[in-house]
């Protein structure tokens, strides 16, 4: 049986205050996590700060919402694997649809990362998802098929049981037009036949494919019950305590 993963991305919000409250409120919220992992994805300035409220909870961790794909050394503004690792971040969130769109990551970049942070033993969440305009073009399958193959390049079949797999149609991110759970599980489907012909069945039946793309406490419990969705990448939802405690509740039921 495969576990729920409900990550909160907080991308570039909350201060340092308003993350360490939201952080207690959630973990006050919520009672022994049975069938849930918890993710906590702030900026990277707060990891640690966050890391230290989680205080070795069972079943709650922080995730980076990028890495670098270098080792070290001059490459400003970047933040490595061993740093991540440093103060004990166990995942990082790569190939974001915000990454890839505004700051020009390529499937080759995202693989070079995915790559780098399982040789560090840093679980990636490897995102994918199309655009509105491929999603009307009918290409939602082959753009990802292409994510995909591409990001997964060379990860050997041992790591995949590391690697966290997220279906985050652009269309849907903000913009508070989810996916149908129906049409989020066939995608979801597809993505584990392309699992299953780059590696066996064995590979893609364990492998958690999470949901992202206005998943609120309001929808989070259609879209969980689906075979295929092992849980949801949450971006504003995870911002509001009752929210995400909501979208937990309804992965723990
Ligand atoms: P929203 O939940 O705000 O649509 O964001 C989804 C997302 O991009 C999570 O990574």
């Amino acid at each position: 049986m495969r576990k729920n993963i409900i990550a909160g991305n907080w991308k570039m919000n909350s201060s340092s205050e308003e993350g360490r409250s939201l952080v207690k409120g959630v973990l006050d919220g919520i009672h022994e996590l049975k069938k849930t992992t918890v993710i906590f994805s702030p900026p990277f300035l707060y990891l640690k700060e966050i890391k230290d409220v989680i205080n070795n909870r069972e079943n709650v961790s922080i995730s980076a919402q990028n890495m670098s794909q270098q080792e070290n050394g001059a490459f400003t503004g970047e933040v490595s694997h061993s740093m991540l690792k440093d103060i004990g971040c166990d995942y990082v969130i790569l190939g974001h649809s915000e990454r890839r769109q505004y700051y020009g990551e390529t499937n080759e970049i995202v693989n070079e990362k995915v790559l780098k942070a399982l040789a560090n033993n840093i679980k990636p969440i490897l995102c994918v998802g199309e655009t509105f305009e491929e999603y009307e073009a009918g290409k939602t399958l082959s753009v990802i098929k292409e994510q995909v193959t591409k990001g997964l390049n060379s990860v050997s079949e041992g790591d995949m049981s590391s690697v966290v797999l997220a279906y985050e149609p652009v269309w849907a991110i903000g913009t508070g037009k989810t996916s149908t759970p129906e049409n989020a599980d066939n995608v979801h489907g597809e993505i584990r036949k392309i699992v299953e012909s780059l590696y066996n069945s064995s590979v893609s039946n364990s492998l958690q494919i999470l949901y992202g793309g206005s998943v609120k406490a309001s929808n989070s419990e259609s879209l969980l019950a689906m075979e295929n969705i092992d849980g949801a990448l949450v971006g504003g939802a995870s911002l509001k305590v009752d929210e995400f405690v909501g979208i937990i509740k309804s992965s723990e039921q």
